[in-house]
């Protein structure tokens, strides 16, 4: 990273913000531990409680089980769709601190929980504290980042999900032999403690402090974050879109915020119905079928767990150097390919051999190209796209869009693959990454490098200037 004048590292003091971007990226450990452990402990849950009824009432168990596992979805939903306004009213900081307090009461609860009615009150808690943590998180990184390293600081965020997935799959296996689920679930607490110990040290959102009125509070921890000599230029850009703003929530029904608003739906459902959670939640189940044993298919899951982290990684280096827009073309085109593949693969009558090592490795590269580029860059646009005053109330409905789809895909994967077959079911999902690659080869805008008041001068211009939301209306800083 270059050390001039534009705002990256350039003394000891400006490597601060990376201190407070790693704090908060901790946001996502809770979401990707959960996301892991739930399919893991549920297994041993099934031992525990009688499954059959819920407040008396008779339930087939598999409706019990898919409530227990979906009830943090549901609670995420909830969670996202409050955390949008909470965000814009009490601050960025103080939710990020409110949300540690509801996962942590909500893993609490599970792990002490004497019924399955508890349980479920413990994993819908938890759910809220996730949809908070998954809005808030990306926002005030993206808030607190100088311009050049904002790529790479937000995604973050999405290396610790992985991360957070990744040492679910590794706690459910060290577990596994004594069954202990209520330790499983009960470790969601201590990122949930780091995240608020370390919260209550952290600065406020600079951009969220000037649009209370506390210019004053902003500079200071501009100072704390920026080169000396950038604190003026940025205060000066984050005044000059204060001032042109209005702050209501009609903003974001805007003309020239729409476009930008079915930017950011249509990412967060595509992110979703593209599959990428059938994999992360039914690996095991997948790989079984293509011949491996159930041990080995345990480990071929810690493999796409470890393939997952690694390849955010390689997005989190490319991603303030390519840009976006390429890492999210490449990551869709071969996420297509992939599950062309894996489609064709499963297609073949007795997979085995030769057949279910190519359908392994298809997965894998999905995975992949999944993790380079639809998983961080979805999460990074959504903290950049939208205007200063409706940053938060945004995020947060897009936020819903995604968890709600997230909630459709797990509910119905198995019931489509009865109905389609596994190849049927890739092959759709196949054909979605396809259109979601039209979608954004259309729409979606560059960012990379520029300041988030430069992102939204550029889309007010483009939008009054002419009639699109095309890539180019936000300027490429080459
Ligand atoms: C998605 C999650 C997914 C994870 C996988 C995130 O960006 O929002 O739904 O489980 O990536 O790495």
């Amino acid at each position: 990273m270059s050390t001039t004048d534009t705002g990256d590292v350039a003394d000891g003091r400006n490597s601060f913000v990376y201190v407070v971007a790693a704090l908060a990226a901790l946001n996502g450990l809770l979401f990707g531990f959960d996301t892991g452990v739930i399919s893991g402990a549920m297994l041993y849950i099934r031992d525990t409680f009688e499954l059959t009824a819920l407040f008396g009432y008779a339930i087939d168990p598999s409706y019990v089980e898919g409530i227990v596992v979906s009830g943090a979805m549901v609670g995420a939903i909830v969670g996202a769709a409050l955390g949008g306004r909470l965000a814009d009213r009490l601050g960025r900081r103080r939710l990020i601190l409110v949300g540690a307090v509801v996962f942590f009461v909500g893993s609490l609860i599970m792990a002490v929980a004497p019924t399955v009615e508890v349980l479920i009150v413990g994993r819908i808690l938890d759910g809220v504290g996730i949809g908070f943590a998954s809005v808030v998180g990306p926002l005030y990184i993206s808030e607190i980042s100088p311009p050049k390293i904002r790529g790479s600081l937000v995604s973050l965020n999405q290396l610790t999900i992985t991360s957070g997935i990744l040492i679910a799959y590794l706690v459910n296996y060290a577990f596994a032999s004594g069954g202990e689920w209520r330790w499983m679930l009960g470790l969601g607490m201590v990122p949930a403690v780091v995240l608020f110990v370390g919260m209550v040290f952290m600065p406020e959102s600079p951009r969220w402090l000037y649009e209370q009125g506390r210019e004053e509070d902003a500079r200071e921890v501009l100072a704390r974050t920026r080169v000396e000599s950038r604190v003026g230029d940025e205060l000066r850009e984050i005044e000059e879109t204060v001032r042109t703003e209005s702050g209501t929530l009609r903003d974001l029904f805007q003309p020239w915020v729409r476009p930008m608003l079915i930017v950011g739906v249509g990412l967060a459902a595509f992110q979703q119905v593209t599959g990428i959670n059938t994999v992360i939640y039914y690996a095991p189940t997948i790989l079984e079928s293509t011949g491996f044993a159930d041990t080995a298919s345990i480990l071929a899951t810690v493999g796409i767990g470890v393939v997952n982290v690694a390849m955010t990684v390689v997005a989190i280096l490319l991603i303030d150097r390519t840009g976006r827009r390429p890492l999210l073309l490449s990551g869709l085109a071969g996420m297509t390919v992939m599950l062309g593949v894996l489609g064709v693969a499963f297609y073949v009558p007795g997979l085995s051999g030769l057949v279910g090592w190519i359908a392994t490795g298809s997965l894998m590269l999905y995975v992949a190209f999944f993790a380079i580029g639809l998983g961080p860059v979805f999460w990074l646009l959504i903290a950049e796209i939208y205007p200063m005053q409706v940053r938060g109330t945004a995020m947060g409905t897009v936020t819903v869009v995604n968890w709600a789809a997230n909630l459709l895909v797990s509910l119905t994967f198995l019931r489509l693959v009865d109905v389609f077959g596994q190849s049927g079911t890739f092959w759709l999902y196949g054909g979605l990454s396809f259109l979601a690659l039209v979608f954004c080869y259309q729409l979606v805008p560059e960012t990379k490098g520029r300041s988030l008041e430069e992102i939204e001068a550029d889309l007010r211009e483009t939008a009054f200037g002419s009639e699109t939301g095309r890539p180019d209306a936000v300027k490429s800083d080459d």
